[in-house]
């Protein structure tokens, strides 16, 4: 028998101006997207934004629904316009912020993680996650495969 570890590495700086500066910039773009959410239901604010190659950015924040299973996630709002308004220029980072945050991480669901996944997949291009919590720290995790080890990837076949 072995075991097979997986890594996540996550870069933590103290806060928001002292990670690399675009970095920092998306996240404020993210809190901002954050007041376009319409969270009726779950009362739970989400923003997203996402930095593109040739440095446009797109927001995006969660739209829910009376019908709640056809509401989206902000990330998946922001990386689905990103394509639909800039079809083939690679996305470089998506930065997520929530209002409800605690002293953990904001974690994205694992649909949006499949999302940001097949971004970087389909551009080859590493798309670099910048997360946050109540401290204001800022975290960046650099590439969205370690976010969603052995995903699926259309054939339910694992790499
Ligand atoms: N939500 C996001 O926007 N992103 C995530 O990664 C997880 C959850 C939204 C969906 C729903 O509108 C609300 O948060 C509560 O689940």
């Amino acid at each position: 028998m072995k075991e097979v570890t997986l890594e996540l590495r996550l870069q933590v700086y103290a806060s928001a101006d002292q990670a690399p500066p675009p970095l920092g910039a998306l996240l404020q773009e993210a809190k901002t997207a954050m007041e376009s959410a319409y969270a009726p239901y779950s009362k739970f604010r989400v923003g997203a934004a996402v930095l593109l190659e040739n440095g446009a950015v797109v927001r995006g924040s969660n739209q829910e629904n009376a019908s709640f299973p056809e509401g989206l996630c902000a990330e998946r709002v922001a990386l689905f316009a990103a394509g639909a308004q800039h079809p083939g220029i690679p996305a470089v980072a998506i930065a997520v912020i929530a209002d409800k945050l605690d002293e953990g991480w904001v974690s994205p669901c694992g649909g949006c993680r499949q999302v940001m996944l097949e971004t970087e997949t389909r551009s080859g291009k590493p798309l670099s996650v910048v997360l946050t919590n109540l401290s204001g720290q800022v975290g960046v995790v650099s590439s969205a495969a370690t976010l969603l080890p052995w995903c699926f990837d259309g054939h339910l076949l694992f790499h």
